[in-house]
């Protein structure tokens, strides 16, 4: 990995705490970031290195409790670990602290880390370009969301494209880092098997469900505004489903494979007030019980009334050749029975039943992301015993955990390395995430203009029946692979 220097701005806050300087540790532990890598944390917060330091100490020990790290190995880390207090995104702020900080970078890779509120992402752009340090080739990392709709996306694209070119440019959506994510691209396309199947003629429908037990938590003020639609679908769920149905890429260069999956966004089939009622179900999860532990209601949290949707579920359509007539069903919401993410591939049902009792269930390729990160294979097979014909369901089972016994690196891990290295594969390119925006804004458009409802659901839950009905009309139901 090349040498680098990284500033995070926002880095006293929950996603530089909690995901960034952790996951930097990690990569420092394992020997991937060189001595003279350096840190720079830039927040509003009045603070010396020392002190913010010792802040990262303690929020890496709070979310890792089960790894240990002493201070002369946390010391040897934050050697290269500065800190600015500066209020980045106003103009008339002093940056001599951070150009000190980054004196002597010689030919190092720059990154600037934007873990702040989009409505930032300009101004901070403009003001590093002001304060002269986006030298040639640094690199601007974004997290989602990219706005909150079609139109500030495309102002923000346009304020940071001003300073930034598009191929330094690394919008994140953390589920592309993920182990399994990664691995939909090499399961489908580096196997024979599934090519020849994976399509409207063999498959009958696919699920992507990515359910929370997490509720909106301490950030119920961005949370609020932003309801599970536009934190959830409009970033992790349509890039699954992009990996999923987007047709094989030439090669694995990044934009080949961008341009596959824009081609996907492209063919979802808009979402309108004629279709709305029938293709989603709108959710807030009420009081309830989580394994055993009472959990509050999602407006008693937020202390006041909302509309907020916590869950939604879709029946989605990619308009193309490979896909007629197959609905993919998108659901994710908090505060639900589990948390688990899994992609479900239905096939269609066998021609003809050999045996008249029970149907037959219908053969499943079940990707399950996270928690137990693996891929089964659910098939009908013959109980063993001389007891006749005896029909039984079991999995093919591809375990993670049994067949690689390593620590995966986080996903955080894996794009910060990325960003690094320049692998633009694993990030949004700024099409992508208009197409996204556009059909996510035609859903919230039909819902205002319907006045769809957004149903109760008890914490704990699979979220409300009404989901359950939405598949039930076609004859079909959401299946748990666990
Ligand atoms: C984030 C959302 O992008 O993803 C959060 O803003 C959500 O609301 C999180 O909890 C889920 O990520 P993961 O990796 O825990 O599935």
């Amino acid at each position: 990995v090349p040498e680098f220097d990284i500033i995070v701005f926002g880095a006293t806050g929950d996603l530089a705490l909690r995901k960034l300087i952790p996951s930097l540790f990690h990569r420092w532990r394992d020997g991937q970031i060189s001595k003279t890598s350096r840190i720079v944390g830039v927040s509003r917060a009045e603070m010396d290195c020392v002190g913010f330091s010792k802040l990262a100490l303690g929020s890496f020990r709070e979310f890792h409790p089960s790894e240990r790290v002493d201070e002369a190995e946390w010391g040897a880390f934050t050697n290269n670990l500065r800190y600015c207090g500066l209020d980045a995104a106003h103009a008339e702020a002093d940056w001599s602290y951070v150009r000190n900080a980054l004196k002597g970078a010689g030919d190092k890779q720059r990154i600037f880390y934007l873990a702040l509120p989009p409505a930032l992402y300009g101004a901070v752009s403009a003001n590093i370009a002001a304060a002269g340090l986006n030298q040639a080739g640094a690199r601007i990392v974004l997290e989602k969301p990219i706005g909150a709709g079609l139109q500030s996306a495309r102002d923000i694209n346009a304020a940071v494209g001003a300073v930034f070119n598009e191929d330094e440019i690394y919008r994140i959506d953390h589920y592309l880092g993920k182990e399994t994510v990664q691995n939909l691209i090499v399961l489908r396309f580096m196997n024979s098997l599934f090519e020849p199947v994976w399509n409207a003629n063999a498959i009958d429908h696919v699920e992507i469900t990515v359910a929370e037990t997490i509720g909106a938590g301490g950030r119920a003020s961005y949370y609020d505004a932003a309801g599970a639609l536009r934190d959830m679908v409009q970033n992790h769920l349509l890039q699954l489903l992009c990996l999923v149905a987007m047709e094989p890429p030439l090669d694995l260069d990044s934009d080949t494979l961008r341009d596959e999956k824009i081609k996907v966004l492209r063919a979802l089939r808009p979402i309108s007030r004629v279709n709305v009622r029938s293709s989603t179900v709108r959710g807030q999860y009420g009081k309830g019980a989580i394994d055993g532990e009472v959990a509050a209601g999602y407006c008693e949290e937020l202390g006041g009334p909302s509309d907020t949707e916590t869950f939604v579920a879709i029946r989605a359509n990619v308009d193309n050749w490979r896909w007629k007539g197959v609905p993919f069903y998108l659901r994710t919401g908090k505060r639900m029975a589990s948390r688990y993410s899994e992609i479900i591939i239905q096939f269609k049902d066998i021609a003809h039943a050999l045996v008249d009792d029970e149907p037959l269930p219908p053969t499943r390729m079940v990707i399950r992301l996270q928690p137990d990160e693996g891929v089964k294979l659910l098939l009908v097979t013959k109980d063993p015993g001389p007891g006749g014909m005896r029909l039984r369901y079991v999995p093919l089972n591809l375990s993670y955990a049994e067949q690689f016994e390593a620590r995966y690196p986080d996903a955080y891990e894996r794009l910060l390395m990325a960003v690094v290295r320049g692998d633009l594969g694993l990030f949004m390119r700024r099409d992508e995430v208009e197409a996204a925006w556009r059909w996510v804004d035609g859903i919230r458009d039909a819902w205002a203009q319907d006045d769809t409802p957004v149903y109760n659901y008890a914490a704990g839950t699979e979220g409300p029946a009404q989901a359950a009905m939405m598949l039930d009309r076609e004859g079909r139901e959401w299946f748990n692979g666990a």
